[in-house]
């Protein structure tokens, strides 16, 4: 519900409140974000306070004393700013002013060109407060959408140049808050390749300034667009947590500044570095879309309400509500070592042991054989594929599986004939030889011609076989930007073509991927309802990989392969139960040479498939509980809970074998007290108070990384 009273504008989600005020001159000050208050007039409340050796107007206005609701810098606020704009004297001093203020009901806040979370059948309201900069004619249209069923706020912002010269958008972060002097601990997710998401706590000190930002391309593996704010006692459990996500993949910021009083704050958006906009009289400008979310009841309660509206609200794909295929991907099978023959042996097993989707990744196309040549040539490779595309897919399709294809749509070789006919298609600044990555190049997506080649090239193939999965690849960072704002235009040109392809092929079932997790974000997100979360696939890595992604990202777009043992990217010897059962937790499938398994192998993975069949509902839709924490020593746990908590899922694992030690019980959450559930497998009952309260004894093997799944029903 969003209130207006006095000059107050109280925007309440179900348990949230978010209030805004507009002081005496028109300035808009941040006032409340957290649990809900009562609907009033909270001007009183402003404090008129003065400092010495601070800067002030005529009037005595010091707005760095205030709490801002989107500050610039230079007009008596020398914090960092969420919005700069370059005008005709070249300064970027502003001061917007409150002008006027719309409510629409239900609806939200839709972005020209971007994904956007959407209404679905929620009920949404969308308060939008123009500012005005009467010196420069500035106008910024601040967008706020509220839930009356979730407890998320979106932002984003909109520039309008009504002056009759050219001024630059330099900065403009899509959401600002500032929050009261106080004890925080901020919580983010750096990583690198195999290592995506780590869990990184830290305090937010006096005078620090927290830069949480990426500038290689995609959203990327250095930093994911999530972080949390987070009071000092907050725990997975309890304690007021503020999450901050950003639907968008291209470089992305958010900083987190403490100012010299202790005030904390928080702007999320396009990162400023080599960003920049031109706009012209009448012009507009929009930013991309942050997610606010709020919880008193610690990561977890926040998790779970992130995964509600990231499940329901983001992806328009029919695939986001039904349950994934269970699939078998032949890329650490056979890399690109590969044939028809071959593929069809995998695929005979994979009907046997009860697979449903076979993809076929890199290499079935143009003269790859490695990662060398070709992308850019989407041609089958009939060496190694003599019945085509459309034929394979006939052929697995017979076998009663359903086909999938990997395709790398924004990148070229060198080596290809696409570069040899377009060189001027890879991004590249004069006079110099772009850098490799990969062995490849990038594909200019801000030009519509080559945004339009990627749609040809793929509704070709998509438009003449029968196939049902696409892996959307990126593997590359990208350098040699021609001009500063750059990777937004890139950005915009990915939405473009992500939009065409997924409308035109609605039946379609995407999957992100940007080398593993290196794109791992909300904009992805919105077009293909899962991710490959990373090309770590040891179970081991996995725990606090997939731990760490589900802070913000529900399982239901988390990927999770069943891989070799020992594991191609760290080694490690993991037992085929433990692989299993760290990849149930997520979108399931296998990524392993099957032909080569044994009869005693080829019988566990039965029952694997068979037991996820049985929970792969729950897993998609159920509320995720994170008990124990792969960070805090040798234990991981966590639990999947049906919406009306009559069945749940646990996991645990121990990852060291440990000699004559007891295993600490684990408390559950999120059951009903009342019910009795009884374990499907060993028939033992226990109440719901006492599986939360007591607790349950973990069951381990004396062996290293030993797990277990149980799963309870309470009928
Ligand atoms: C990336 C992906 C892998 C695989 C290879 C193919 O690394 O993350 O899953 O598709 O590309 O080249």
């Amino acid at each position: 519900m969003i209130l207006k009273n006095g000059n107050t504008f109280h925007l309440q989600g179900r348990s949230t409140s978010y209030i805004i005020l507009i002081n005496e001159y028109g300035d808009l000050i941040h006032y409340h974000y957290g649990k809900k208050l009562a609907d009033m007039d909270y001007c009183a409340r402003i404090a008129n306070e003065s400092r010495s050796v601070m800067s002030y107007d005529e009037k005595g206005i010091c707005l760095e004393i205030s709490l801002l609701e989107y500050p610039a810098y230079g007009y008596t606020d020398l914090r960092s700013p969420a919005y700069s704009v370059k005008n005709k004297y070249g300064n970027s001093v502003s001061r917007l002013l409150y002008k006027d203020y719309c409510i629409i009901q239900n609806e939200v806040q839709q972005i020209e060109g971007m994904p956007c979370v959407f209404s679905g059948d929620k009920k949404a309201q969308t308060l939008e407060i123009t500012l005005r900069d009467n010196i420069i004619n500035l106008e910024v249209i601040l967008s706020y959408t509220v839930f009356e069923e979730y407890d998320i706020i979106l932002r984003s912002a909109k520039f309008i140049n009504t002056a009759d010269e050219v001024m630059t958008v330099e900065t403009c972060y899509s959401a600002s808050i500032d929050f009261e002097k106080g004890e925080y601990d901020l919580v983010y997710f750096p990583g690198a390749w195999i290592r995506e998401r780590e869990f990184i706590r830290t305090e937010i000190r006096l005078g620090e300034k927290l830069d949480i930002s990426n500038a290689r391309g995609g959203s990327g593996h250095a930093v994911n667009p999530f972080v949390m704010l987070c009071s000092k006692d907050a725990t997975e459990r309890k304690g007021e947590v503020y999450g901050f996500s950003l639907i968008y993949s291209g470089n992305h910021s958010t900083v987190v500044e403490c100012d010299i009083y202790g005030n904390v704050r928080v702007k999320q958006g396009i990162n400023p570095f080599e960003f920049e906009h031109e706009l012209r009289p009448d012009e507009t400008f929009y930013t991309p879309q942050s997610v606010l979310c709020y919880s008193d009841s610690g990561f977890g309660g926040l998790s779970r309400e992130m995964h509600d509206v990231y499940r329901n609200n983001l992806c328009k794909s029919k695939w986001a509500n039904m349950d994934r295929p269970i699939l078998i991907n032949n890329w650490e099978a056979t890399y690109f070592d590969f044939d028809e023959e071959k593929l069809m042996e995998i695929v005979k097993k994979a009907k046997a042991l009860g697979i449903e989707l076979f993809v076929l990744d890199d290499g079935w196309f143009g003269k790859r054989n490695d990662d060398k040549s070709s992308l850019g040539d989407w041609f089958v490779n009939k060496q190694k594929l003599p019945s085509g595309i459309n034929g394979l897919a006939k052929r697995v399709n017979n076998e009663g599986l359903k086909f999938g294809l990997w395709f790398e749509p924004e990148m070229v070789n060198p080596d290809s004939k696409l570069y040899r006919t377009h060189p001027a298609w890879a991004i590249s600044v004069p006079d110099r030889r772009p850098a490799f990555g990969r062995n490849q190049y990038m594909l200019d997506l801000s030009n519509n011609d080559v945004c339009d080649y990627i749609i040809k090239s793929l509704s070709d193939i998509l438009g003449n076989a029968n196939i049902s999965y696409v892996k959307w690849d990126y593997n590359r960072m990208m350098t040699d930007m021609p001009c500063k704002g750059y990777n937004h235009r890139y950005t915009l040109g990915l939405y473009k073509v992500l939009d065409a392809l997924t409308e035109k092929f609605p039946d379609v079932l995407f999957e992100g991927c940007a080398s593993g997790g290196g794109r791992f974000d909300a904009g992805i997100l919105a077009y293909s309802p899962q991710i490959w979360t990373s090309d770590n696939s040891d179970a081991v890595s996995r725990l606090k990989i997939q731990y760490s992604t589900s802070m913000c990202y529900p399982l239901s777009t988390i990927s999770a392969h069943v891989t070799a043992s020992p594991n191609h990217q760290v080694g490690r010897i993991t037992p085929l139960k433990t692989r299993a059962d760290v990849a149930y937790a997520g979108i399931f499938g296998y990524e392993l040479d099957i032909t080569q398994m044994d009869a005693v192998e080829t019988e566990e993975v039965k029952k694997q498939i068979e037991f996820y069949n049985e929970i792969r509902t729950l897993v998609r839709t159920g509320d995720f509980y994170r008990l124990q924490s792969p960070y805090d020593g040798n234990y991981c746990s966590w639990q999947i809970v049906a919406k009306d908590k009559s069945e749940f899922v646990l996991f645990g694992c121990r990852v060291l074998a440990l000699p004559n030690t007891k295993d600490a019980i684990l408390k559950l959450e999120g059951l009903d007290e009342s019910l009795q559930y009884t374990d499907i497998d060993t028939e033992e009952q226990f109440g719901g108070a006492e599986l939360m309260y007591r607790g349950i004894l973990p069951k381990y093997k004396n062996y290293d990384f030993s797990t277990f799944v149980r799963r309870f029903k309470s009928k």
